[in-house]
């Protein structure tokens, strides 16, 4: 009888574990960011589960991350402002504090309706960035959720959609670049007006009667890599497998728009040296 009552309650017991499993991997909004700016722009609902942003004449919005990270994965789904976004930034970033500070940015440039918008990227290492690839998708990003994530280890940083990577950033400390690597970051996101530069290069300005323009976030996760499992072996070998490596050379082919280490005329002293290693 004793074995059988035991039975009962350690199945009980672990329907209790999983189901509170299943609820902190749902998250809550509230308490991973704050809304920093933009007053009741930001807004946090749907029990936590769901964040919106939004930008009209007067400003835009903006969150952080209360916690900050020092490598791991970072994934968050984004449903970006529908309808003529031109003019209008959407930025998803992760940044260190400082003027020597690091910075992984997705920025998401708006266009008007039914014209591409470009997922601008970029890598900032002891304050300096220059490394651009900008990107047009294969999907409406303002249609549906869709994930973009980061993965930031000692050796690479990962840039994903949909689990599709799209760029990677190999630590190349032996040929002289710094690598992100001591600064732990936080998470950023805000929505604001950059019609000086955004669409077309600042042709196209922010229609402003189609105010307020509102971008959703959901599915927050943070993966936190512990530093001494870096010496595991799973951390030397290749991230991307053949299959993630030619999905990344699609995306490269197809949809890759400017990427700075082919900017010959940019760099006339010669191109950065992280771009004469050979690629993934
Ligand atoms: C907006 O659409 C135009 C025309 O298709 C395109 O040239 C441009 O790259 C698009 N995106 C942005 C952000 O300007």
């Amino acid at each position: 009888m004793g074995s059988t009552g035991n039975g009962v309650s350690m199945l009980v017991l672990f329907g209790i574990v999983v189901s509170s499993m299943v609820v902190a991997c749902a998250g809550n909004l509230y308490q991973d960011f704050d809304l920093t700016w933009g007053d009741n722009r930001a807004k946090i609902f749907n029990r936590g589960q769901l964040l919106s942003l939004s930008l009209d004449k007067v400003s835009g919005s903006g969150f952080q991350s209360k916690k900050e990270y020092l490598f791991g994965r970072i994934d968050m789904q984004l449903k970006l402002v529908a309808g003529n976004s031109a003019g209008t930034v959407t930025a998803y970033y992760l940044s260190s504090q400082g003027p020597t500070h690091d910075e992984i940015d997705f920025e998401f440039l708006g266009n008007v309706s039914g014209d591409p918008y470009i997922l601008h990227t970029n890598v900032y290492t002891q304050g300096k960035g220059n490394r651009e690839q900008q990107f047009y998708l294969w999907f409406d990003p303002t249609r549906n959720f869709h994930t973009y994530s980061i993965i930031w280890k000692p050796q690479h940083i990962i840039f994903l959609v949909d689990n599709i990577p799209i760029r990677v950033f190999k630590n190349a400390e032996s040929v002289g670049v710094p690598f992100p690597k001591n600064q732990p970051m936080r998470i950023y996101s805000s929505l604001w007006n950059a019609d000086d530069w955004a669409t077309r290069g600042g042709l196209v300005k922010t229609d402003w009667s189609k105010a307020p323009f509102t971008a959703y976030y959901r599915n927050f996760k943070a993966t936190e890599f512990s530093t001494n499992s870096f010496s595991d072996v799973s951390w030397q070998s290749n991230e991307l497998d053949a299959y993630a490596r030619r999905r990344l050379r699609w995306v490269q082919k197809y949809f890759m728009i400017y990427n700075y280490c082919s900017d010959l005329k940019r760099f006339p002293q010669g191109i950065p040296a992280e771009c004469r290693r050979s690629r993934f």
